[in-house]
């Protein structure tokens, strides 16, 4: 069992390009050096993906109050959630899950809303699913919000011929019997699928597949469900499929990722695959899970240890992937990752309701700078989930809605959608409590396509501020200023009494002979451009 500070020091090397033995005294200034001339990865847009399971009330409630109700909708879909997600440029939304996905059928959710089959969840809490969101309303939400769809076809319950007929019904351009169904359900054109998931956790709740018996079914998923969309064909609008991956790192996960990559490196002609996934929750015990609220100094330290397992898990099978995959075709897609906390008390059991806190505007930061740090393989990522579930990014009670700490981390790294990783060297020592270590800060920075260089900095320690002294070179820079986030508690969180308790405040470094000075506020995410 390695020490508590040998688990934190990969994660610490990592990120400071520099080396440490030991967890050091806090500095209070750290140095910190960027080159904007040297540049790495593309930070792929899509690692700031969302999932949208039909789960407690992430769907219904959440985002679909449907067309006769009193909150103001457009089809059904709310306007306050659209507006919100909107401004965060959400890149790709995965639906209809999750678990659901491989009991899911799409044909219960086409077609006249009166008609619809009424079914149950028994994966969620064993609740009615009405059915009245299904594909048409999925694509009209994801059309509103200006996201591309990232549908997952079940495999667990399912048959590639149904997958196959649901990816006709959606993309095809000529007058078959299903895209006549499709426009007389009112969408002439077809659809756009831009990404396919072969199945979900098929080694779990999708089917405890075997990697060999998964691999065949993958083969045959990714032969027969086709997309006809006319505009889908040439490269680089093709539906990428995204075959199951592993779901943790010891041998059973190894495996996992072996058997599939071997077979993808021997393929035939006769099937493909443009993505693996990963799933990777941050929970440190799931028997008994952290509480989401109400909690202190000992379970912040634990949490944001536990997340930064991220690491070693991507770079664990990105070194499988490489074995069989090093030109980096194959992008690891780690399609669900968050914080799973003990469920609210007195809600519903199944509905997996949490709070979100300060200590989540932290995690997702360093998740989202672990991505960024393994942009040439993650090329893809989706929170669990988007509204109501897990990690959420916005919380709804009926006509009231508000934006978590993790909603606010997520619209201030808009900016490195899209933008080309720029490395950074920095030794921020250690926050220590108790036995714990973690990187005192963890920092990423990326240049935009205007050329503009932004820079994103957490300071873990709850405790102290840091002063950062910057020497920035490849940019010509006048002035550096953005946006800040913390929280008067490591538990603090947004509620519907008090819905601003935490958001981002403006915050600006003095500049000066090609140096920044920057003040970092204890848990603290900042992001910054320099003009
Ligand atoms: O996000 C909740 C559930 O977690 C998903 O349905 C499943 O894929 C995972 O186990």
């Amino acid at each position: 069992m390695p020490s508590l500070a040998k688990r934190a020091m990969p994660i610490a090397l990592a990120v400071l390009g520099a080396v440490a033995t030991a967890p050091a005294i806090a500095a209070e200034k750290i140095e910190f050096s960027v080159d904007a001339s040297k540049t790495g990865a593309k930070i792929d847009r899509n690692i700031f993906g969302q999932f949208a399971e039909h789960l407690g009330y992430g769907i219904y409630e959440g985002l679909w109050v449907g067309p006769d109700s009193k909150i103001p909708n457009t089809r059904g879909i709310r306007n306050d959630v659209v507006a919100a997600l909107k401004a965060l440029k959400v890149p790709n939304v995965r639906w209809p899950g999750g678990c659901f996905a491989d009991e899911y059928h799409w044909r219960k959710g086409v077609g006249p809303a009166a008609e619809r089959a009424v079914s149950l969840n028994p994966n969620w809490g064993g609740v009615i699913e009405p059915n009245t969101f299904g594909l048409h309303e999925f694509m009209d939400f994801a059309d509103q919000i200006g996201s591309e769809a990232y549908l997952s076809v079940n495999v667990g319950s399912g048959t590639p011929r149904e997958a196959a007929e649901w990816l006709e019904y959606m993309t095809a351009a000529q007058p078959t019997t299903l895209a006549k169904e499709r426009a007389a359900n009112g969408h002439p054109a077809p659809y756009k699928v831009a990404y396919l998931g072969i199945g979900n956790e098929s080694w779990d709740c999708g089917g405890n597949m075997t990697p060999d018996y998964y691999l065949s079914q993958l083969k045959a998923y990714s032969r027969f469900v086709r997309n006809f969309n006319p505009a889908q064909q040439q490269d680089p609008h093709r539906m990428l499929r995204i075959a199951v991956g592993p779901g943790g790192d010891g041998p059973r996960w190894t495996e996992w990722t072996e058997t599939i990559m071997k077979a993808w490196q021997g393929r035939s002609w006769s099937w493909d695959m443009e993505g693996l996934s990963l799933h990777n929750y941050t929970v440190v015990n799931w028997e008994q899970k952290h509480k989401s609220v109400g909690f202190g100094e000992t379970e912040y330290a634990e949490i944001l240890r536990s997340t930064l397992d991220m690491d070693r898990l991507i770079a664990t099978h990105a070194a499988i992937m490489d074995k069989y995959d090093p030109e980096k075709k194959i992008a690891l897609v780690v399609d669900e990752w968050g914080a799973w906390y003990a469920k609210l008390p007195g809600s519903h059991e199944g509905f997996l309701i949490q709070q979100n806190s300060q200590r989540d505007a932290i995690l997702a930061a360093l998740n989202l700078n672990i991505f960024a740090r393994h942009a040439d393989r993650v090329r893809m990522a989706n929170i669990a989930q988007m509204i109501n579930v897990l990690q959420a990014m916005i919380m709804t009670d009926k006509e009231k809605m508000i934006l978590t700490p993790t909603y606010h981390v997520f619209k201030m790294y808009v900016p490195f959608q899209d933008a080309t990783f720029v490395p950074v060297a920095f030794n921020g020592g250690f926050y220590t409590h108790g036995r714990i270590a973690l990187p005192r800060i963890d920092a990423i920075a990326a240049k935009d396509k205007a050329g503009k260089l932004w820079l994103a900095f957490t300071n873990v320690d709850p405790n102290q501020p840091v002063e950062i002294e910057a020497s920035l070179a490849g940019v010509t820079a006048k002035s550096a200023a953005g946006e800040t986030l913390t929280a008067p508690k490591v538990d603090s969180v947004n509620t519907f009494e008090a819905p601003d308790t935490i958001a981002p405040k403006p915050v600006s470094g003095k500049v000066q002979g090609g140096k920044l000075a920057l003040t970092l506020a204890p848990k603290s995410v900042t992001v910054i451009s320099v003009e």
